[in-house]
């Protein structure tokens, strides 16, 4: 079985270019998405971790705390503070999925002045915030001008929590077909709806509309809507092209992808989802990482003890920190919640460790697949990151999770 043979993923770092974390909201893709970070830098390689919205105090350990910000290296001060001596580099960057929008138009449009004014353009505001896949399109393609840029070794993407499974992956195909759609077409493209020959940008379409919505909302709003449109369209023609290589690296080898889930049988069944999406489109996933994880904690034996016995320990223990008599607590049923309480806990292992098992009769048995244990803190610093790595890449002792 797959489950906790931590080689896999070592490998994946060293031959990977790029690796996207996947899966539901709040599973641990950013915390996620910092750990391999910090294992690649470990390894002694220069990693981008490019993240979605981190926690904030994970941003500030990251020192990635403004919006927008270009990529920070993390020094060697912040490593050494917690003691870590990392052989590589960690860089990290926020994906400010707007920004990168806005970054395109700059550096697509024919000059300066047309960037400008579709920048200052309210549909364009609109269209870059609100229409479904524009930004993930925009994230997708920052991404790949990192990668050409090949300043680094490894970059990991974190994805934002998607809603539509795999949003970021569709991206690119969802924006070629906005740009080419007839709908869109029509208003900018010359005759496409007409049939009549080329009369300029702006056809009879964009003048129908022009003269028929006027009436109700303004000529102003109009006259900004024919800008927007005039404008915007000379950026199209990059899109299906760009789009098409973009698509290429995440399908190619320098692409993997891991999928994070929770143990819990609902977030493992979307789990399972995402990877027949991704398998099913023939990308790479190199693995699973099962985060959260309820750990065997009281061995059976220490479950089957009788109540007076433990309720004898605890008084053991009660007297050697000297407790007075009338402090003392009734230790019977002491001992009885705390039993209960361990044997809750152990429910939960076990079923954590069952549905693992039965995830990974559903998986290719050469799947990796690796735990890590529910903390009882959020992962916020360096030093958590760097607890949680030394569960994902073997060196914490113990760390097997699904026995
Ligand atoms: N193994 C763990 N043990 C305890 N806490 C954890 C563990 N993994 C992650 N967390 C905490 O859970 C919270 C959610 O994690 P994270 O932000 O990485 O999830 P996410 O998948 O990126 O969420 P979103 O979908 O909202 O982007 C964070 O506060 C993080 O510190
Ligand atoms: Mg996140």
């Amino acid at each position: 079985m797959a489950i906790d043979d931590h080689r896999p993923f070592r490998e994946m770092l060293e031959e990977r270019k790029i690796i996207i974390c996947v899966g539901s909201g709040g599973v641990g893709k950013t915390t996620s998405s910092a750990v391999l970070g910090l294992q690649a830098a470990t390894a002694g390689l220069k990693v981008l971790v490019l993240t979605i919205d981190p926690a904030r105090r994970l941003a500030n350990s990251l020192g990635i705390d403004a919006i927008g910000s270009e990529r920070q290296k993390i020094s060697m001060e912040q490593f050494e503070k917690v003691g870590l001596h990392p052989k590589g580099e960690m860089w990290a960057m926020m994906l400010d999925m707007k920004e990168s929008f806005d970054r395109l138009v700059q550096r697509d449009a024919p000059d300066e002045e047309t960037g400008r004014e579709i920048l200052e353009n309210r549909f364009y505001h609109y269209f870059s915030t609100s229409v479904a896949g524009t930004q993930e399109y925009a994230a997708s393609e920052r991404l790949y001008d990192l990668y050409v840029e090949g300043e680094f070794d490894l970059i990991v993407l974190d994805t934002p929590p998607t809603t539509h499974a795999l949003d970021f992956l569709e991206a690119p195909e969802r924006m070629v077909d906005a740009v080419s759609s007839r709908a869109l077409q029509w208003m900018y493209k010359p005759g496409v709806l007409s049939g009549t020959p080329r009369r300029g940008i702006l056809s009879v379409g964009t003048s129908y509309v022009t003269r028929t919505l006027g009436k109700f909302t303004g000529g102003e709003l109009l006259e900004e809507l024919s800008t927007f449109l005039r404008t915007f369209s000379t950026l199209f023609e990059g899109f299906e092209q760009r789009a098409r290589a973009v698509r290429e690296l995440l399908a190619s080898e320098e692409t993997g992808f891991l999928v994070v889930t929770a143990p819990d049988t609902l977030t493992v069944e979307e789990a399972l989802f995402f990877y027949d999406r991704l398998d099913g489109e023939e990308l790479n996933v190199d693995g699973f990482i099962v985060n959260r994880v309820h750990p065997q904690w009281v061995g059976a034996e220490e479950l089957d003890r009788r109540p007076s016995e433990l309720a004898d320990r605890l008084s053991a223990l009660g007297r050697s920190a000297q407790l007075e008599e009338s402090a003392q607590l009734d230790m019977e049923a002491l001992a009885q919640g705390l039993r209960e309480n361990a044997q809750q806990f152990q429910l939960r292992a076990d079923q954590d460790a069952g549905s693992i098992v039965k995830m990974s009769e559903e998986l290719p048995g050469e799947l990796p697949i690796m735990c890590v244990p529910y903390f009882n803190e959020d992962i916020h610093s360096l030093d958590g990151l760097d607890v949680a790595r030394r569960e994902l890449f073997g060196e914490a002792a113990g760390a097997d999770c699904a026995q």
